[in-house]
């Protein structure tokens, strides 16, 4: 016994110099296949000398990249008042709105910078968020504006890379839970993305968002598959972000992100390790800041909506589901909520596998005690202000609530992240825990089913 445990610790020692060496590589993508995934307003972007037409980004500025425009209902959501544009800018440049509407008018209001993050340091690009304020009673008709521009001209038509995006109206959700998977991007396997997406139907999640980047064809089939079950909205990040310089990566030998949409397209893309993906802190933050801001936009609508990733799972102890939960037994005691901080409970794949079957939550039944750290959020986006990652700002008159003494926690299923904290992380206590087997057989059974679906081995 002793022997295979110290066998079982070599490899994940091995495994894990193996991705530390690939990851300071500078891997070519030419020796990968690629999933190609583009921005819906960068596929006709290749050419980037072409005029504008509205609706098609098709250059980019230095000072400002729009990702997306959503309108903002009034409190009784009988108008929509403004526009929130959701962007990465320099925020030294004054925009003007350009509102497009179904009669093919094009009016002028001036743009306000609404928000710049400024936490988690300044990269080149922050997270930030333009309004524009509709003031004539038709413009807050819901359908009669359909795109909107931002150019620091007066006249659209002059400026050679005006940022002009089309039109999200967002509804009321009433009652409904909404998740944020901020990004999928990497190599994923595809049946832990099953597992996490048929766990959160179970616990009564309505619709996921998550920002699609370059992924392997599997994973991809099935993000697919959920946004044509109607649950999931593939919000494509474009590619390279924004700030990256195009021509330097043309040859597709980059550190960070690639920018051969062309050459790889339709394939599947192999182990590329995160940073390949994913840019590192400061910029990093605040792209997922971007993709933060965008779902709180798009999601103003819904009850609750968690800030949760895909290797994450919001657990009641007595497996509940979590929308009811919230709404039947938390919400009625914090009535002045405006979100709920969960605890982490760490299930650490480096303890080896402690259960069986082929779902993370069978196979893990050890973890760590539940504890504040990286903590996640549930929010209520009518009543907060703003979300990040970990920490949630309460609108005026509501309070964050830590829910230390609920039975609600999240699962987080992943190997000892590789920082101070966890250096001693084979050490830590280990309790056993095998409140997800009540849940077992239809998991495994819903799995199954959509696996068999997607022709997934
Ligand atoms: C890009 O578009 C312009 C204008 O339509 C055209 O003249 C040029 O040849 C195009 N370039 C490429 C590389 O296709
Ligand atoms: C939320 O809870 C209230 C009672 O507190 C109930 O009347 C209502 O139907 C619940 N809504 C949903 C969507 O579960
Ligand atoms: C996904 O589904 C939604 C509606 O359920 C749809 O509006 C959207 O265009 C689909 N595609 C993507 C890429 O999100
Ligand atoms: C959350 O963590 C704190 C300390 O890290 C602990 O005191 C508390 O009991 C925990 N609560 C739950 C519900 O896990
Ligand atoms: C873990 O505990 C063992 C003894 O139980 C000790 O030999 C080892 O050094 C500890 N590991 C770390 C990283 O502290």
């Amino acid at each position: 016994m002793r022997h295979i445990w110290k066998i079982c610790l070599t490899l994940v020692v091995l495994s894990a110099f193996v991705v530390f060496f690939t990851s300071v590589d500078d891997i070519s993508l030419n020796q990968h296949h690629v999933q190609s995934v583009f921005s819906r307003d960068e596929m006709e972007s290749i050419n980037f000398t072409e005029r504008v037409t509205p609706g098609v980004k098709i250059c980019r500025r230095d000072d400002l990249y729009t990702f997306s425009a959503v309108a903002k209902p009034s409190a009784d959501w009988t108008k929509y008042t403004s526009i929130v544009i959701t962007s990465w800018c320099t925020g030294s440049t004054q925009f003007n709105c350009f509102l497009y509407s179904t009669n093919k008018n094009i009016e002028m209001v001036k743009a306000t910078l609404s928000r710049k993050r400024s936490n988690h340091g300044r990269p080149k690009h922050c997270a930030c968020q333009y309004t524009c304020n509709l003031d004539n009673e038709y413009h807050q008709i819901k359908g009669y504006l359909t795109q909107v521009g931002l150019s620091p001209l007066k006249d659209i038509k002059e400026d050679s890379c005006p940022q002009i995006n089309k039109y999200i109206y967002p509804t009321r959700q009433s009652g409904k839970m909404a998740i944020c998977s901020k990004m999928a991007y990497g190599s994923q396997e595809p049946i832990k993305l099953i597992e996490w997406f048929e766990y959160n139907r179970l616990m009564g999640v309505d619709r996921i968002i998550t920002m699609v980047q370059l992924i392997n064809r599997d994973a991809y089939k099935v993000l697919k598959y959920y946004n044509k079950t109607g649950l999931l909205d593939m919000d494509i990040f474009p590619s390279p972000l924004p700030g990256i310089d195009i021509k330097k990566n043309a040859n597709c030998k980059i550190k960070d992100r690639t920018s051969c949409f062309k050459e790889f397209s339709q394939e599947e893309l192999k182990d590329l390790p995160w940073r390949h993906f994913r840019r590192s802190s400061p910029q990093g933050e605040h792209d997922q800041m971007v993709a933060l801001d965008h779902c709180q936009e798009k999601l103003q609508g819904y009850a609750f909506v968690a800030n949760v990733d895909f290797d994450e799972f919001i657990v009641q102890s007595n497996l509940r589901n979590i929308k009811e939960y919230f709404n039947d037994t938390i919400l009625p005691k914090y009535q002045n909520a405006a979100g709920f901080t969960l605890n982490h409970s760490y299930f650490l794949a480096n303890w080896g596998i402690s259960g069986d079957g082929f779902l993370q939550m069978t196979q893990y039944t050890q973890r760590v005690d539940p504890r504040y750290v990286n903590y996640k959020n549930v929010y209520i986006p009518s009543r907060t202000a703003s979300t990040t990652t970990h920490e949630l700002t309460p609108k005026s008159g509501f309070r964050r609530i830590y829910l230390k003494k609920h039975h609600i926690v999240v699962h987080h299923y992943r190997t000892c992240p590789p920082v101070a904290y966890w250096k001693n992380c084979m050490n830590f206590t280990r309790y056993e825990d095998k409140k997800m087997l009540k849940i077992r057989k239809v998991m495994e059974e819903r799995a199954l089913n959509v696996k068999r679906e997607l022709g997934i081995t």
